[in-house]
């Protein structure tokens, strides 16, 4: 098991990405805690993950909530006296709760409501669980981008400037916290399948239109963001740290 005995944090588990994350670290030997906005999705899973024989537990909170986030760290350092890994993934795209539009015509209240997930959430989890790792001398922290934070998208604006915003602090972190042994990497996945690229796929000819632009004509799958992670967690990442790392079937390389 390759990750015996470590302690993981994952945000947004209880859905796609996140989802295939925890099962996969909990079934590698990690105490996994994670949390998501999701209440039921989220309890699924923990009983999913705890029926198959491994360890996770499940935290309800929002990820814009400072508080909450501080109380479920100080919570996990409580139980496990550590944390190895932190899987900042949880995000939001467009759709009911945020509408997408060119910055002219955008609402205030949509630009800054997926800045608050997808990026707030990545500074709050991460300046609570730093000092833990600071404290052990060690840590492996995951960010969640997007291929959107690597090229444009029109009327995007949000979502593309949180993500590229989190591979920018990811280099930052990644220089600064080297000296305690604390490697700091991101992924940016291109179109995988979960519930937030099927609300899009859904509609009548966007799958077949976005795999055209795709140079393995298909959509990545959260088990194949898991491997990615579980990797970058791993002791045979140990000399990887400041990576930038499409998972995205060779979208962004053309
Ligand atoms: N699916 C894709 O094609 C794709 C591509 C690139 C990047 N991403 C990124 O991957 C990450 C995971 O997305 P996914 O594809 O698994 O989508 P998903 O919708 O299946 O999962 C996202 C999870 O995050 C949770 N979440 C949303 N807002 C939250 C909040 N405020 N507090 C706590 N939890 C919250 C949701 O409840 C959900 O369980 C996101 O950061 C997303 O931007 C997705």
């Amino acid at each position: 098991m390759i990750l015996k005995d470590k302690v993981a944090i994952v945000t947004g588990g209880a859905s796609g990405q996140g989802r295939a994350t925890s099962k996969l670290l909990a079934q590698e030997g990690a105490k996994v805690v994670f949390a998501d906005v999701n209440e039921a999705n989220g309890k699924a899973v923990e009983q999913e993950i705890r029926e198959a024989g491994y360890e996770a537990r499940f935290v309800c909170l929002d990820v814009t909530d400072e508080a909450a986030v501080q109380a479920m760290v100080k919570g996990v350092e409580e139980q496990y006296g550590r944390i190895d890994v932190l899987f900042n993934n949880a995000g939001i795209g467009y759709g009911a709760k945020y509408k997408m539009a060119p910055v002219h015509e955008a609402d205030t209240r949509d630009w800054k409501g997926v800045l608050d997930i997808n990026l707030n959430g990545v500074f709050y989890f991460s300046k609570y669980v730093l000092p833990v790792m600071i404290r052990q001398r060690s840590g492996s922290v995951i960010n969640n981008a997007s291929s959107a934070g690597l090229m444009g998208q029109p009327g995007a604006d949000a979502y593309t400037a949180s993500k590229g915003a989190i591979i920018s602090l990811t280099r930052s972190w990644a220089v600064l916290y080297a000296q305690y042994n604390i490697r700091v990497n991101c992924i940016c996945p291109g179109g995988i399948d979960t519930p937030m690229m099927q609300v899009l796929t859904a509609q009548p000819g966007v799958y077949e239109q976005f795999i055209r632009g795709v140079p393995l004509r298909r959509l990545g799958c959260p088990q194949e963001i898991a491997h990615t992670v579980l990797f970058l967690a791993s002791e045979g990442a140990g000399y990887i740290t400041g990576a930038i790392i499409p998972v995205d079937g060779g979208m962004v390389a053309q």
